[in-house]
C-alpha cells in the first residue's frame, strides 16, 4: 500500500519524538520514500542525523539556512501526504491559527496532499480541545 509513496514526516518537540525514527524505518521498509521536517524544538529529542541515516534524505529544520532556503513550497508539493507525529500542543495550536515561524509550519501551509497529525499532550486542557476542534473544522 505504501509502495512508491511519497511520504512527508513532520516531527515536532515532544517526549515521543523519539518514536519517528520507528516510524520513518517501518515507513521505508514498507517501501515508501519519506523526507522528515522537524521544528528547532524536535532536535533536542532527536537528531536530525538519526532521521537522515535512516530516511535516506536530507532532513529540514530550517527555512534557511546561512544564505540559502529550505523550497518548502517544493517539499509540500513532493508528497503524497503529510504526517506529523509527533504534533506537539504548541505545533497544533500555531497549525490551527495559521502561523508560520519554522520550516514544518510553512511545509504545512504548502502543503497540496492530505495532512495527518498524530497529538501528543500530557494533559488534554480546553484550549487545546478547542484548537483540535478548529483543526478538525477546515
Ligand atoms: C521533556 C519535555 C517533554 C515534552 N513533552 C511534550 C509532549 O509530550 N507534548 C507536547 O505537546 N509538548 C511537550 N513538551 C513541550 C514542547 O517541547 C514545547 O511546547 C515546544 O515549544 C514545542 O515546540 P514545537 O511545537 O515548535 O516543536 C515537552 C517539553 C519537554 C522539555
Amino acid at each position: 500500500m505504501l509502495q512508491g509513496k511519497k511520504i512527508l514526516l513532520g516531527v515536532s518537540g515532544s517526549i515521543a519524538a523519539y518514536k519517528s525514527a520507528i516510524l520513518v524505518r517501518l515507513l521505508v521498509k514498507a517501501g515508501a520514500e519519506v523526507k522528515v521536517v522537524m521544528t528547532p524544538d524536535a532536535a533536542h529529542f532527536i537528531t536530525p542525523l538519526t532521521l537522515s541515516t535512516l530516511s535516506k534524505n536530507e532532513v529540514g529544520t530550517a527555512i534557511s539556512e546561512g544564505s540559502s532556503w529550505s523550497n518548502h513550497v517544493m517539499m509540500g508539493r513532493w508528497a503524497d501526504a503529510m504526517l506529523v507525529a509527533p504534533a506537539s500542543a504548541n505545533t497544533l495550536a500555531k497549525m490551527a491559527n495559521g502561523l508560520c515561524d519554522n520550516l514544518l509550519l510553512a511545509v504545512y501551509l504548502s502543503a497540496a496532499c492530505p495532512v495527518f497529525l498524530r497529538r501528543q499532550w500530557m494533559k488534554t486542557c480546553g484550549i487545546t480541545r478547542q484548537r483540535a476542534r478548529m483543526w478538525r473544522s477546515y
